[in-house]
């Protein structure tokens, strides 16, 4: 029996360095705020650690993702298959650029777009396959990569959720000519609001960095000219100084989680009503999110609010784009073509994970879970929640 915690056990809470106000008070006397040499230094340490040839720091995910079909000139008339389970803005920025999104329903195992659905939905508009690496785990990309070979496809991976994860040796964001990541606080590593998109190809660095800035292009006589028309999608000096903090405190992160998805696992084992994340063997995951699924007899929003009650702050994981009116509405999204989008979205549940848990807490967690949807009703019989 443990005993309930004196302040709310957090969804996440990003772990940052005490010394830092005295950095960033420096930085703001400086007067030199947005986009300059502490930007510079975050994007080379980015590089660095995601073994990447450029690094583009941009304000936000959604940011990184809109560019880079930007970038890839995505638009009116191109359609891009994205997973059905996400969270909106993977598809968003592909209807602010003009273009169609295609929904492909996940697999429950992975959260992740179910590979062995993408061939159908592909016309001759396809242009790119957006594949998240939901919640850290690496989506199927050996599958993804060779139908996007087979059909001439740009795969643009949205690792938002799965900074520094490794698939055969290599990091994720660098399988296809852009990867997308973010830096919200939720996110394994933060500038409070930041995104990156790492590139191979230099020509697509150039212009990626010309559009974050307006579309300003540097002459060769000096000055700027516009080719693109851009957006101001800067990222601020006390944020890259966030962001360089973070890095070099990211070391523990992978072991500090896969300790705590252990003994979550468990410990949870014993629910029936409750399915841990599953391991995929050759497919890392990062458990940036640790998300269970709950039996469908369980009323999920029921056990947020009990948990609440108990001091644990949980929280659905992602959203199914089908279950949402901008997406529900289109001819192409039929109801009941994306089963396990629509189930992950009333039945999965994201618990309290990171840095600022410990033992105790996760075992205080899954005893109140176990109490919660096994309440002894007045007939002595358990009932679900
Ligand atoms: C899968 C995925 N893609 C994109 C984003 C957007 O990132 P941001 O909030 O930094 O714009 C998020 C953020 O939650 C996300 O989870």
């Amino acid at each position: 029996m443990y005993e309930m915690p004196r302040e709310m056990i957090r969804l996440a809470k990003p772990d940052i360095s005490e010394n830092l106000e005295i950095k960033i008070a420096a930085l703001i006397r400086s007067g030199n705020l947005v986009q300059g040499k502490t930007v510079k230094a975050l994007e080379g340490a980015l590089a660095d650690f995601l073994n990447a040839k450029n690094a583009i720091v941009v304000s936000s995910g959604t940011a990184a993702l809109h560019l880079s079909l930007m970038a890839l000139d995505i638009g009116p008339g191109d359609e891009v298959i994205v997973p059905a389970f996400t969270f909106p803005s993977t598809a968003n920025v592909v209807e602010i650029v003009g273009a169609e999104s295609v929904l492909v329903d996940i697999t429950l195992d992975d959260f992740c777009i179910d590979s062995s659905k993408i061939e159908s939905v592909i016309t001759n508009k396809t242009r790119a396959i957006l594949p998240v690496h939901e919640f850290g785990q690496t989506a199927d990309l050996n599958a993804i990569l060779d139908i996007s070979l087979k059909y001439g496809l740009h795969v643009i991976e949205d690792a938002a959720c799965a900074f520094g994860v490794a698939y055969q040796d290599r990091k994720l964001g660098s399988f296809g000519p852009l990867g997308c990541f973010s830096f919200h606080p939720r996110k394994s590593m933060t500038t409070a609001e930041g995104g990156l998109i790492i590139t191979e190809e230099d020509a697509l660095a150039e212009e990626l960095r010309s559009l974050r800035n307006n579309g300003l292009f540097p002459k060769k006589e000096g000055g700027f000219d516009v080719h693109h028309v851009g957006l101001n999608y800067r990222m601020t000096e006390i944020q890259a100084l966030l962001g360089l903090s973070q890095l070099e405190s990211f070391d523990p992160y992978f072991k500090v989680r896969e300790e705590m998805a252990s003994l979550y696992e468990e410990k949870l084992k014993e629910i029936s009503q409750v399915r841990s994340p599953k391991r995929i063997e050759g497919r890392e995951t990062s458990f940036q999110t640790y998300h269970i699924l709950l039996d469908d007899a369980v009323n999920r929003d029921a056990l947020i609010l009990a948990l609440k009650e108990d001091g644990i702050e949980t929280n659905i994981g992602a959203y199914a784009l089908n279950e949402l009116s901008y997406y529900k509405t289109r001819s192409d999204c039929v109801e009941g073509d994306f089963p396990n989008a629509t189930k992950a979205y009333r039945q999965g549940l994201a618990l309290p994970m990171g840095g600022h848990l410990n033992r105790e807490a996760i075992s205080y967690i899954a005893e109140k879970i176990s109490e919660r949807l096994t309440l002894k009703g007045g007939n002595g019989e358990s009932k679900s929640i």
